[in-house]
């Protein structure tokens, strides 16, 4: 018998392998690099949430997104720029744009703004609309991480399409724990995401701004310097694609404003007076009832708390002022009907 009739004939395709795990240094941005030039993907951190990046240039890898995420295909990405200076080639920038990146970037803020024909974009970026969204994160990894690739870099948040969004690099590898198919080649482990909910998108491409996802820029600090600003859904007609009703949802169901926890129910609190009895298992987003707190915890908190041994998870009341609207609109959506 030859060597070749030896080898078992394997059943199954070999498991595909999980992605490396770098801590910051020079290395690890020069193998981000090479990953994104070779059309791989790297999960990094920004100061929101961890993204899942690739050269926003290449068809191919930015198609591996949406297939390693499960993402449809109709729902559009935010380009990650170092600053207003990349993006321009990108999309046409505007005086309220010009101010807005002025005063937030690098920041929690994506523009969406006119694609520019030439633009040295994958168009599947823009998922079939003439727009494209640009934010220049402020976290040091990811600008390290861009000034390193030297090409504008497409993300979504680093989990499965639906999914509680990844604040931890620890998240992002439970998301994946095969690389999304090997796809997810690298992971840029660089600790916990201090704002903790995704960037405020703001829409620019009409007269009025419309927000599309309230984050850590609020509607008042947008309105501080462009005037009145529409808050998209019913009657502006614009559907943000970010606006699918359920999203960011743990397997478990959701429950707001809660006060009466079943004992069989986790309970997600929040503020000095969760005082309330039940709650199988509890946490507390913010004790002292800090809005920062409370965001910087949520996501983390609604994995830890997603576990078979409880019925649900039950949510305190969060108030709606400031980054409470971001906060608010994320567990509405993990609450929805699925
Ligand atoms: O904080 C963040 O924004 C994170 C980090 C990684 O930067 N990224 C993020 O990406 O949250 P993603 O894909 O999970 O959410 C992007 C949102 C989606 O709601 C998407 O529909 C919307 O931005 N969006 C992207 N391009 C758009 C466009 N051209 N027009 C309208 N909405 C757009
Ligand atoms: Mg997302």
């Amino acid at each position: 018998m030859t060597d070749a009739e030896n080898t078992p004939f394997p059943s199954q395709a070999p498991p595909t392998p999980a992605p490396q795990v770098l801590p910051p240094s020079p290395a690890a941005y020069a193998t981000a690099r090479s990953v994104l030039a070779d059309g791989g993907l790297v999960a990094f951190p920004t100061e929101t949430v961890y993204g899942l990046g690739a050269d926003a240039g290449n068809d191919r890898a930015v198609a591996d997104i949406f297939a390693a995420k499960g993402r449809p295909s109709f729902n559009p990405l935010i380009v990650h720029v170092l600053d207003l200076a990349q993006a321009e080639p990108l999309v046409q920038v505007d005086e309220r744009a010009r101010q807005l990146a002025a005063l937030f970037w690098p920041g929690p803020l994506t523009l969406v703004l006119p694609r520019r024909a030439a633009a040295p974009l994958s168009l599947l970026v823009s998922a079939g609309l003439d727009s494209v969204a640009v934010r220049a994160p402020s976290h040091p990894v990811a600008r390290a991480m861009l000034a390193a690739a030297g090409c504008p870099v497409a993300a979504p948040s680093a989990n499965v399409s639906g999914h509680v969004s990844p604040t931890a690099p620890v998240h992002v590898a439970e998301e994946f724990p095969e690389g999304g198919g090997g796809r997810l080649r690298l992971i840029l482990a660089g600790g916990r995401c201090p704002v903790g909910v995704e960037s405020t998108v703001l829409d620019l491409t009409g007269e009025r701004p419309v927000l599309l996802r309230p984050g850590a820029v609020t509607r008042e600090e947008l309105e501080q310097v462009l005037g009145p600003v529409d808050l998209a859904g019913a009657g502006t007609g614009i559907k943000g694609p970010g606006m699918l009703s359920s999203h960011y949802a743990p397997r478990l169901p959701v429950r707001l404003n809660a006060l009466d926890p079943r004992p069989d129910e986790a309970l997600l609190a929040f503020g000095p007076d969760a005082f309330i009895r039940g709650g199988h298992e509890r946490l507390n987003l913010s004790p002292n009832g800090d809005l920062h707190e409370a965001a910087a915890n949520l996501f983390a908190m609604l994995r830890a708390l997603d576990k078979p041994c409880c019925t649900g998870i039950a949510v305190m009341p969060v108030p709606e002022d400031g980054l409470g609207a971001a906060i608010n609109d994320r567990l509405r959506r993990a609450a929805a009907p699925r």
